[in-house]
């Protein structure tokens, strides 16, 4: 009979290791059950791939792309309904599937299917990624799969079946105005699985103006929480998005399934593992292109001066 009840403990103990619940470090503490990010292996062996995100993006060792080119953003200006739910480890908006992007160097077309935030505490280190060292204040991704896919579970099998646009938020003196809806129905979300309808949204209303979207980093990795499915071709674009402290504290008052704040929901960075970070710096603005051929134009039918 106890060594009944000692193998009904071992298994639980090895169930609560093996740990079906995945959680960020803000959330493991010397009760708590769950798996933090150092065990995540245990969750998803892909967690102990050698090609994991996020990484610290080191600008001195990037490689340029050669040539640039655009991103193509189709329905980021359509304004639509979209729920947003608190999943128990972040805020995700669903996104209606005519939301595509191609482009920038993407090799094929990748229609959207959700986007979600990760953030810190009072407004302070909350990014995934890291730029130099630097942790930003918080972090958005547009996840996106490749358009013959159905979901995230199949795109996660394609080792470039995912597109995540990454967008780094930078601490303003004003609000952005163009947040305000979405922190205002965060009250109604505090509990996971709570979910509610977030009204009259576009993406371009949440991301930078397009012509502010020329600088990125490009770089193979993975989903950045269990199962880790190495499938995602990375781009974390260089211009950062403005937002209050106010604004970015509130998210704090979300809840955890075990009832704390919803605070520091990111995976400390993954080691690079000889994998290269490329960088796109943009377009050459037609400005300059249109000086360019002025400064030839005018200079050509100049007589040779001094050096003739
Ligand atoms: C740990 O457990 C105690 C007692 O159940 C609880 O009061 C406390 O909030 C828990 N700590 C965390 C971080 O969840
Ligand atoms: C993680 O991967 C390393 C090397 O790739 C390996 O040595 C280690 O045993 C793995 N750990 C687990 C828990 O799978
Ligand atoms: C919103 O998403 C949640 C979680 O996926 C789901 O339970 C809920 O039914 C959805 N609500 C609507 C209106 O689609
Ligand atoms: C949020 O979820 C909790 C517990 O699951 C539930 O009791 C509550 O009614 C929900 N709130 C809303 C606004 O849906
Ligand atoms: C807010 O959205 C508008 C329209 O998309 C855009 O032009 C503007 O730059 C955005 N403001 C900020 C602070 O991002
Ligand atoms: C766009 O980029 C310019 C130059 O870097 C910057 O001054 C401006 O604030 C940016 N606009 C937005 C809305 O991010
Ligand atoms: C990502 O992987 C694909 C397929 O293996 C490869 O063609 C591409 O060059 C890689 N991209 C980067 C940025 O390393
Ligand atoms: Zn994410």
């Amino acid at each position: 009979m106890q060594f009944a009840v000692l193998l009904f403990l071992l298994a639980l103990s090895r169930k609560i290791v093996s740990g079906s619940e995945w959680c960020y470090q803000s959330q493991v503490s010397c009760n708590s059950t769950c798996a933090g990010p150092d065990m995540w292996q245990d969750v998803s062996k892909l967690c102990n791939g050698s090609s994991q995100s996020p990484v610290n993006i080191m600008t001195r060792r990037m490689h340029q792309e050669e040539k640039s080119a655009r991103f193509h953003l189709d329905g980021y200006q359509e304004t639509f309904h979209g729920n947003l739910t608190n999943n128990g480890h972040t805020v995700q908006l669903d996104l209606p599937s005519s939301i595509m992007i191609s482009g920038g160097h993407l090799a094929k077309n990748y229609k959207a299917i959700q986007l979600h935030l990760h953030w810190g505490k009072n407004g302070a280190h909350g990014s995934e990624h890291t730029i130099d060292g630097e942790q930003f204040p918080m972090e958005m991704h547009i996840v996106h799969i490749k358009e013959e896919y159905d979901s995230l579970s199949q795109a996660a099998k394609d080792h470039t079946g995912v597109a995540v646009l990454g967008f780094l938020f930078q601490e303003s003196q004003s609000i952005n105005k163009n947040y305000t809806s979405l922190v205002e129905v965060l009250p109604e979300i505090i509990k996971p699985s709570n979910s509610t309808m977030l009204k009259d949204v576009s993406l371009e209303m949440l991301i930078p103006p397009q012509k502010n979207l020329t600088k990125y980093f490009r770089y193979n990795g993975s989903l950045t929480t269990p199962d880790c499915a190495e499938a995602v071709v990375w781009t974390v674009f260089e211009n950062t998005i403005p937002m209050s402290r106010e604004q970015l504290t509130a998210f704090n008052q979300l809840k955890f399934s075990n009832g704390a704040p919803m605070v520091q929901t990111y995976r400390p960075v993954q080691p690079l593992n000889g994998r290269l970070v490329y960088y796109s710096k943009g377009d050459v603005p037609m400005v300059s292109w249109v000086l360019l051929i002025m400064s030839v134009l005018f200079a050509s039918p100049l007589p040779q001066h001094s050096d003739g």
